[in-house]
């Protein structure tokens, strides 16, 4: 009897090697992340030896993107895509050809990126407050616009488009740096020109694809400019000349007129102060009134003259100390 095992091993074995599972070997897809939703994202492709019609299946947390054709494994997309949120989404694959045991493999999907976000402006609202006395070039603010798209489509570049009040000057007053930076492009004056400025900047993105063409995003901010008064100008006497007269033996502290003077600057600006510049007359200013008084006796026939010429300073209290402007 030993004929029959000889007879039920080829049965055996063509049982076994007679029909063989598929092979599915795709491991990576990638699929843009501006795929529209009904789109078909990629296909299944498995090889079966025995040319057995195979069944197609999708399994896994990130399943639910896509829907697939059991019988032509064409695979469609049913929710977006955002590369910025989720730049890889894994799958489980079963491949079946109906007869063996099912295939099971693992495929990642690459988003792939598109141009699809703006420019962002970061720490809005800008607003600087500089000195009106701010030398040419200096650094105003900063700004910075990032965009969460990779490559050419997340670098992003800086332009002025209009400074307000619009005039021609007023264009070419600031520059701004290739990394956001504004800086100072000319002088500045608060009393001659405007005690405020707006710039209007875009960031555009160096560009990509989005549904099949070339686009760049942008996007637009402001940047008050708030001017400073600085006390760069003189005071100012009002109604001159002056001229008064007292009686020759009037009593000491006779008040003889009163001088007035103003500051040009505005606000904090306006401490004036006078002094006579010749102390070694009979005569004193109140340094914050201006009222001149008689200190000394005013005798005519010891004197050169019977006029006097008293010469007062006004000058600025504030702790910015310029050379003070003086009149007589
Ligand atoms: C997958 O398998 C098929 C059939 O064996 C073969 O032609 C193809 O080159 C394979 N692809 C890869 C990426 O290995
Ligand atoms: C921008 O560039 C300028 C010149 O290269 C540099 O001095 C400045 O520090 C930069 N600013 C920032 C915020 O990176
Ligand atoms: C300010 O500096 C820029 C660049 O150096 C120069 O082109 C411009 O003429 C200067 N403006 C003034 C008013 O000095
Ligand atoms: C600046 O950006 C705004 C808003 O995105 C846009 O409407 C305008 O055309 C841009 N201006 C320039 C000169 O690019
Ligand atoms: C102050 O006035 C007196 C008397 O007129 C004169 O002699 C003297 O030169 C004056 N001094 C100054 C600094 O002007
Ligand atoms: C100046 O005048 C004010 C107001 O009359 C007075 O209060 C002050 O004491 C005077 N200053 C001097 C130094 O006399």
């Amino acid at each position: 009897m030993a004929w029959r095992p000889l007879l039920l091993l080829p049965w055996l074995v063509a049982a076994v090697s007679g029909n063989t599972a598929p092979v599915f070997n795709m491991t990576l897809v990638e699929v843009p992340e501006d795929l529209p939703q009904g789109a078909v994202a990629f296909v299944l492709t498995a090889y079966d030896a025995d040319g057995d019609p195979l069944q197609f299946g999708l399994e896994g947390a990130d399943a639910f993107y896509f829907s697939v054709n059991s019988n032509t494994g064409s695979v469609t997309l049913v929710a977006s895509l955002d590369r910025e949120t989720k730049p890889r989404l894994s799958l489980n694959v079963l491949v079946s050809d109906g007869k063996n045991q099912m295939v099971t493999k693992r495929l990642t999907v690459i988003v792939e990126d598109r141009n699809d976000n703006r420019p962002l402006f970061q720490n809005e609202p800008y607003t600087a407050n500089i000195p009106e006395n701010t030398p040419n070039g200096t650094t105003i603010i900063s700004v910075l616009a990032e965009d969460k798209d990779s490559g050419p489509a997340s670098r992003v570049s800086y332009q002025i488009v209009e400074v307000t009040p619009n005039d021609a000057k007023n264009h070419d007053l600031f520059r701004v740096l290739g990394n956001g930076t504004i800086l100072l492009n000319g002088l500045l004056n608060y009393i001659q020109q405007s005690t405020y400025y707006l710039i209007r900047i875009n960031a555009t993105d160096g560009g990509g694809q989005l549904y099949g063409n070339l686009v760049y995003q942008t996007t637009s901010t402001s940047v008050s400019v708030n001017v400073l008064d600085q006390p760069d100008l003189d005071p100012q006497f009002l109604n001159e000349p002056y001229v008064g007269s007292v009686p020759e033996n009037c009593p000491l502290g006779t008040s003889v007129l009163t001088v007035s003077a103003m500051d040009r600057d505005t606000g904090v600006n306006d401490v004036i102060l006078y002094s006579l510049t010749n102390t070694s007359l009979p005569f004193a200013i109140n340094d914050t009134t201006g009222t001149i008084t008689v200190t000394g006796a005013l005798d005519r026939e010891s004197l050169p003259s019977d006029e006097w010429l008293l010469e007062v300073l006004v000058s600025r209290g504030s702790p910015w100390q310029p050379p003070p402007g003086s009149r007589p």
